[in-house]
């Protein structure tokens, strides 16, 4: 197993020299609200201080400074997660917002009464809300993979589930 030097990164952390009841903080609910490492705190001051401005309406400096910034974030994503094209990387405000903009563009378009959208039991309201309004919409079925005990998916249910009928996967990964 890789060494995961925790007590480095969190320096980068800002917040996290926060002591809570006395004791050093310890941060779980990241999905929900991500703590900004020093990195991205110094940045969004700086772009507030010298860069803002419209991002791609204006032809003023700080709208091209500004545009240049973002489409270079977009770059950045696109090498991280190695996508072919900056064209696949579309910024949104969230998780939800994300998965409904799949559900209501794609799925809107691609399925057909009894095609299936498999999830699993251990999504998030934003994973499976989205979905069901979808097969309201379209008369697809939303089938769910159960999950063990220990909060596990099932794997060998799940690829029971997964079938020609199957259109869509959407499960949580980390
Ligand atoms: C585990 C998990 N997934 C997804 C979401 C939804 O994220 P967003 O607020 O970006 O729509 C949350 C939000 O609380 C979450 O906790």
């Amino acid at each position: 197993m890789t060494h995961f030097p925790v007590e480095k990164i969190r320096l980068d952390f800002p917040i996290l020299e926060e002591k809570i009841r006395n004791k050093p903080l310890v941060y779980l609910d990241n999905a929900a609200s991500c703590q900004k490492p020093n990195a991205v705190i110094d940045t969004i001051s700086h772009v507030y201080r010298h860069d803002y401005a419209n991002v791609h309406r204006g032809v003023h400096t700080l709208s091209v400074r500004s545009t240049d910034k973002f489409e270079s974030a977009r770059e950045k994503i696109r090498a991280f997660i190695n996508a072919d094209s900056t064209k696949e990387i579309i910024i949104t405000k969230g998780t939800t917002e994300s998965i409904n903009l799949v559900a209501q563009t794609y799925g809107k378009a691609n399925l057909k009464p009894g095609d299936e959208i498999l999830i699993t039991a251990m999504e998030h309201h934003s994973n499976i809300v989205p979905w069901q309004m979808l097969c309201e919409q379209t008369g697809a079925i939303l089938k769910v993979a159960p999950i063990n005990q220990q909060g596990e998916l099932i794997v060998t249910e799940f690829e029971k589930l997964l079938g020609d009928k199957t259109r869509l996967v959407a499960v949580v990964h980390m």
